[in-house]
């Protein structure tokens, strides 16, 4: 990981106009170049959070800080659905960015195929979202959100619908994409598993109003197969992980309606 960072939350609380605190100070750096992965339980804000740094919500109080204003913006986002449009090819699906951003017909679509290929998808550029299966959507999505080669890719639990085989399948992609890209991932998950996998540094949230309770950096090997899921150095970072998530948990049965 650099130690060069590329945006810095800080001390950001979010309320939503219908008076939901979901966010309560909030401080978090993204380095340029890690896989950063949030962790933490569901309506804790994670989504919330990237939602910030995608500069669709502006923070209630604190600031998001870009250390390259150029980089604000700079941004593909994967949502936990492929949200494809059903009635586009994936090839015009992959090539909307480049569209919106007046990119010419004939370099998008040469762009879009370029893209598919990364995630193996060349064969369906011009088959319907309806003729591919929950994990090629997912790939579709994923190849859009890189099509315009964004520095900061920020994931929203893009693989919790899918089943397992896929999703495991899906995560070794995304970090030979992330491997060969040289973009930063922001990705929002609730899984231990999946973000000692996947992840270079873990940042926790507790419960709502959300905030970062610990951070910790992933002490495996860069390269990840399927040897890294069922060694004990895995198990031991999964262990780690689940007891920054359960001291995350621990203040929510003292407040409230008291604990039991
Ligand atoms: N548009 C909204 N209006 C009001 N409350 C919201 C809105 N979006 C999310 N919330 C609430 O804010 C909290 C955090 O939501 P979210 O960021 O989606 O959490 P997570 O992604 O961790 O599940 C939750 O309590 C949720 O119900
Ligand atoms: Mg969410």
């Amino acid at each position: 990981m650099s130690a060069d960072p590329l945006l810095r939350l800080d001390a950001v609380t979010l309320s939503y106009p219908n008076g939901t605190r979901a966010l309560a100070g909030v401080d978090l750096t993204v380095a340029a170049g890690e896989f950063l992965s949030l962790l933490g339980p569901s309506g804790c804000g994670k989504s919330t959070v990237l939602r910030l740094v995608a500069g669709l919500l502006s923070p209630t109080s604190g600031q998001v800080e870009w250390t390259r204003p150029a980089a604000r913006g700079d941004i593909g986002f994967v949502f936990q659905e492929p949200t494809l449009m059903p009635w586009a090819t994936i090839r015009a699906n992959v090539r909307l960015p480049l569209d919106l951003a007046g990119v010419g017909r004939a370099e998008g679509d040469s762009r879009a195929l370029a893209e598919l290929e990364k995630v193996g998808l060349s064969d369906f550029a011009d088959a319907y979202p309806r003729e591919l299966s929950g994990g090629m959507k997912m790939r579709a999505a994923l190849a859009r959100a890189l099509v315009t080669r964004p520095g900061l890719l920020l994931l929203d639990e893009p693989f919790a619908a899918l089943d397992e085989i896929t999703r495991l399948k899906l995560n070794d992609d995304l970090l030979a994409l992330w491997r060969h890209g040289g973009f930063t991932v922001l990705f929002v998950t609730h899984s231990v598993f999946e973000s000692v996998y996947l992840s270079s540094r873990i940042a926790v949230m507790g419960p709502r109003p959300g905030r970062i309770v610990g951070e910790m950096m992933v002490d495996l090997p860069p390269e990840r197969d399927l040897a890294t899921r069922t060694g004990t150095l895995y198990g031991a970072q999964c262990r780690a992980v689940s007891a920054l998530l359960e001291t995350a948990m621990a203040p929510a049965s003292n407040t409230g309606r008291g604990a039991g």
